[in-house]
């Protein structure tokens, strides 16, 4: 008796051994790790949507645009991630410059806007746009009201004396949001003016926060008067039903093509395509709307979300992207930032 079930249990157990080593390889293969650089909800919607539908499991971290990017490069030797998918196109486009991005040609390329095929062909195929929206800001209207502070409409308002400590933007550095501003302002005004501009907003900044959207949060809870956003960002707020209003400044303003890029070297080769054909579809990109993000998506067959700002009514800067997305570009005007504006003493 006792040998028999000895025995049997030495079966099981060398039986589940098989089967735990031929399961092993499988298992690797149904991974994804992405690098989500939107909003939280629609990170999370992505990822359990195509876990859902594929099995393959997937790993997603949300950062912002500049912090992917600098991971990504950390982690060239050695990639981690998968796909990078969503933020500001500029350090998508960096990356691909430097060589740490997989060319891909998805066969739903086909669908697609011109501009996501432009920012696809400034990649030279190695990112493409999944959505597009424009920069403003969103002000507290109570806020405003209550300080007395005229109405803000355009970019020359927010410098306004009286709004001192009464704007909030992202970093830079970190935030593709900010860097969508810096390289906003320049177009807009040309280099000189433009950093005249930035540092005469810095009097009025009240902290450089580390991702994009964190100012129109800030706005809605009456943290601050004034974020300079996306106008989707703020848009979330209002709709909500914050004292919010969103602004496409009257000077005109810039815009992104939100990205996504296969990482080279990914270990998740397969998964990643995968998720890279999904992800452009009309069913992918209506997760977007339901997770309150309110931006443009870049399939041509996709439901534009009813909130979303209208791009044909807001005047838009012809946005230099393969400029403004180069390696020698986005290096330098950061760095200027940082040795012009970031460091004033106010
Ligand atoms: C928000 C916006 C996106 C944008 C992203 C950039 O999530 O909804 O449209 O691409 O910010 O994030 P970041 O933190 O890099 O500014």
């Amino acid at each position: 008796m006792g040998r028999l079930s000895d025995f049997r249990s030495g079966f099981l157990a060398l039986a589940g051994a098989a089967l735990a080593s031929l399961a092993t390889p499988a298992t690797a293969q149904q991974n994804l790790v992405m690098y989500c650089g939107v909003q939280e909800e629609w990170c999370r919607a992505m990822s359990q949507a195509f876990e859902r539908e594929t099995g393959v499991k997937v790993a997603m971290t949300r950062k912002s645009a500049g912090e992917v990017y600098a991971q990504v490069k950390a982690e060239a030797s050695n990639p981690r991630g998968d796909i990078w998918w969503g933020g500001t196109g500029d350090p998508h486009l960096q990356a691909a410059e430097e060589g740490l991005l997989e060319e891909y040609t998805s066969p739903m390329n086909k669908d697609l806007h011109d501009w996501a095929i432009k920012q696809w062909n400034a990649g030279k195929r190695r990112t493409i746009g999944i959505y597009s929206g424009a920069l403003g800001f969103g002000y507290n209207t109570k806020l405003i009201a209550e300080k007395k502070l005229p109405e803000p409409k355009c970019w020359a308002d927010l410098l306004n004396p009286k709004l001192k400590d009464e704007v909030q933007v992202a970093d830079p550095n970190s935030s593709g949001t900010a860097y969508n501003l810096l390289a906003t302002v320049v177009q807009l005004m040309g280099e000189q003016k433009g950093f005249d501009y930035l540092k005469a907003l810095h009097k009025n900044v009240n902290q450089y926060t580390k991702s994009g959207a964190a100012p129109a949060k800030a706005a809605s809870l009456g943290e601050t008067s004034i974020g300079i956003v996306f106008i989707h960002d703020a848009v979330v707020f209002a709709v909500e039903g914050a004292p919010i209003k969103a602004v496409a400044p009257c000077e005109g303003t810039g815009y992104e093509i939100g990205s996504m890029s296969i990482i080279k070297g990914a270990r998740n080769l397969e998964n990643a395509k995968k998720f890279y054909d999904w992800a452009l579809t009309p069913a992918a990109q209506a997760l977007a709307g339901p997770a309150k993000s309110y931006q443009v998506p870049s399939n041509k067959n996709s439901a534009v979300p009813a909130q979303a700002p209208k791009m044909s009514e807001i005047k838009l800067i012809d946005y230099d992207f393969v400029k403004y997305g180069s390696s020698d570009e986005r290096r330098r005007l950061l760095a200027k930032w940082d040795a012009e504006v970031k460091n004033l003493p106010k």
